[in-house]
């Protein structure tokens, strides 16, 4: 489902130049819950950004589904990270004047999903994250792991085949990492492709695959069991 070769992204070329990824290749099958680790800086999220196409890689190869990210139109790219993909990321990224209902319509706002369906996808998204009894609040009258099910909520609610986070738990205590983690791996269960980006070795270790990066390149990577 997702092949990448040789991909290398290279700030400010020249003597100054960070080389964020060095060489990346990769494989990631569908269905598998992959974590992806390394200390910070190591290149998580320009490769988060990449996997999204929320950025472009200084060189190297993408093919998402069968085809190369290169060649796709900015409207192409846009519905891939519409359709393809649910983003989570470590500050939940929530819109502070909307409730939870409408935080996870949002995105179903530009897929031109009709008002009641929206509405429908929405609680029966924030149901599965055991969010029923939130659904009108907004997120400061949450706390930080109920804010992230929000954030997962929104990136599921229209059952995008891959989910990518990036340190989805960065924020959260031991207790609301737990249940994040929880609900990734209930996603995997349902046939989703997870892709958890973090520098936690015990979220790690609850992946099935790891891959370890650092300065840009891999590492290791090996199956957990
Ligand atoms: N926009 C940018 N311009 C220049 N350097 C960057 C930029 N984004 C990231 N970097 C550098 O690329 C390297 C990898 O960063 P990043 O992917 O954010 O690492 P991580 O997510 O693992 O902490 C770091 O050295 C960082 O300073
Ligand atoms: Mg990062």
């Amino acid at each position: 489902m997702i092949h990448i070769e040789n991909m290398k992204k290279i700030y400010n070329p020249g003597e100054n130049e960070v080389r964020a990824l060095d060489g990346i290749d990769l494989d990631i099958e569908k269905g598998d819950l992959v974590a992806i680790v390394g200390h910070s800086g190591s290149g998580k999220s320009t490769l988060m950004n990449m996997l999204g196409c929320l950025d472009t890689p200084t060189s190297g190869k993408y093919v998402l589904d069968g085809q190369d990210v290169a060649s796709m139109t900015d409207n192409q790219l846009a519905d891939v990270r519409n359709k393809e993909i649910g983003f989570i990321f470590q500050g939940f990224n929530l819109i502070s004047n909307l409730d939870a209902v409408g935080n996870v319509e949002l995105p179903l706002v530009y897929r031109g999903v009709s008002k009641n369906e929206r509405k429908q996808l929405a609680m029966e998204a924030l149901k599965s994250v055991g969010l029923e009894d939130r659904m009108k609040h907004k997120p400061n009258e949450m706390s930080g792991g109920q804010q992230q099910r929000v954030a997962v909520a929104r990136a599921v609610a229209a059952k995008p085949p891959i989910i990518l986070a990036d340190e989805p738990t960065g924020n959260l205590d031991t207790k609301s990492t737990q249940e994040i983690m929880e609900i990734l791996k209930e996603l995997h269960r349902s046939g989703r492709t997870v892709i958890i980006i973090t520098h936690d070795e015990e979220i790690a270790s609850q992946a099935h695959r790891v891959i370890r990066i650092l300065d840009g390149r891999i590492e290791e990577d090996y199956c957990n069991r």
